[in-house]
């Protein structure tokens, strides 16, 4: 016997279907729930053994093209598209034929070398595609079945993914535009959901500061913390046009960091809010705008720093906290949906969103998987706005 308080919970709210199999358990929604929902699958322990055999779908090549770097490099021109072996997959393992791929800024991280990566380093952190392959003691999934999913090495054609990891099991039929909705949604949704809950819990009638706020988590930041949240958004981005973007996503006040100042936009911050500045400051920056946002903040405000666009903040004192009894933290994604409960809390509510039309996935340009180093020079080169997504070819 075992407790699962946060399974009760799911199927006294969706009406659920449960069943269990020794060490194994999956929960398949009736289908008047969003499609992504109608099965969705999680595995407790290592020692489950099924009957099902290793099988594939249509012919699995030896090698698959994949997206990766051999040294770390300012320069995209490490960036290349390669021939690699089809990776072995283990009993507990799934391939997965990828479809799309959600490109993050994340990836110049591991290429700069901010990141410590090993080489060559296979690029990419989340995709939609088919099972395309089973290990022997997969239960959970099958050949054909299709997922969305967080997992690295996904700007390659085939992914080996274990069956234990969270997943999101999609509808059998699944549309091609569901399926980039999905690649373009989890990491940078996720992302934005769990920073406005965890790192900060954004109250109603709070003023925010948003940095990079037409970016592809700032128009989800901006979006959530608006529509979701009911705060007040302030939005900063490098022109106009991004700035017009954050103010479809709902932002109510802005700053254009190429015509103003860091003094200017504290100003600006400290006049909108009367004096008293910022409940908190979601930066993505890093080191060209922490100081920003430390001094645009109010008296007990939190400072959530996380990301580095700029480069990484230098070593900050800590006695500089005291001054407005400020709180800092430095949260990343994959700390917030750990458990099964934590992904399913925070996948479920976030596909809501989306379902429900609360949330938009504004999805700036489709490349092919060949194409990422343009895609990355779009990216880091600040011309893009929303989310940018891989095709992968077969
Ligand atoms: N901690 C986590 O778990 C986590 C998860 C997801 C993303 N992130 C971070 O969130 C940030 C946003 O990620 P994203 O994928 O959505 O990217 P993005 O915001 O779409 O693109 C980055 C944006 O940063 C701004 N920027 C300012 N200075 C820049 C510079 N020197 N070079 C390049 N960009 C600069 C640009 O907006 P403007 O031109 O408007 O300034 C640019 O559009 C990244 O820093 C990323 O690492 C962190």
């Amino acid at each position: 016997m075992f407790k699962l308080p946060w399974l009760s919970s799911i199927a006294s709210n969706c009406r659920l279907r449960l069943s269990t199999t020794r060490n194994q358990f999956s929960v398949t929604i009736p289908t008047q729930l969003p499609p992504h929902f109608t099965s969705y699958s999680f595995t407790r322990s290592s020692n489950f053994r099924s009957m099902s055999s290793s099988s594939s779908i249509g012919e699995i090549p030896k090698t698959h093209k994949v997206i990766q770097f051999h040294e770390n490099s300012e320069s995209l021109d490490v960036l290349k598209y390669e021939d690699v072996a089809v990776p072995e997959i283990g009993d507990d393992d799934v391939l997965v034929k990828n479809k799309y791929a959600g490109v993050n800024f994340i990836e110049a991280y591991f290429r700069k070398g901010i990141y410590p990566s090993e080489k060559p380093y296979i690029l990419g952190r989340e995709a939609s595609g088919v099972i395309a392959k089973v290990g022997k003691n997969v239960t959970n999934l099958k050949v054909g079945d299709h997922i969305a999913y967080l997992s690295g090495k996904t700007f390659a054609q085939y992914t080996k993914y274990s069956s234990k990891s969270n997943f999101l099991k999609l509808d059998s039929n699944v549309s091609d535009e569901k399926l980039k909705l999905y690649a373009a949604s989890l990491l940078q949704g996720l992302t934005a959901l769990t920073f406005i809950n965890e790192s900060y819990n954004v109250q109603e009638g709070d003023y925010i500061l948003v940095t990079a706020a037409a970016g592809g988590v700032g128009l989800l930041l901006t979006q959530l913390i608006s529509k979701v949240k009911k705060a007040h958004v302030i939005a900063q981005a490098s022109t106009d046009e991004k700035l017009e973007s954050a103010k479809r996503a709902g932002a109510e006040y802005f700053l254009n960091s190429s015509k103003l100042s860091a003094d200017e936009q504290v100003a600006k911050i400290l006049e909108i809010t009367n004096g008293k500045g910022v409940h908190a400051s979601f930066d993505s920056i890093g080191k060209d705008t922490a100081e920003l946002s430390l001094a645009a903040i109010a008296r007990k405000g939190t400072f959530v720093t996380f990301g580095n666009a700029t480069g990484p903040i230098p070593p900050l004192a800590l006695n500089r906290l005291s001054a407005k009894n400020l709180k800092v933290t430095r949260p990343q994604l994959f700390g917030f949906v750990v458990t099964p409960d934590e992904y399913q809390h925070y996948t479920s509510w976030l596909f809501k969103l989306i379902d429900d039309g609360t949330l938009k996935i504004n999805v700036f340009k489709t490349y092919p998987l060949a194409d990422y180093k343009l895609a990355a020079a779009d990216l880091e080169g600040r011309k893009t706005s929303g989310k940018l997504v891989l095709e992968i070819p077969h």
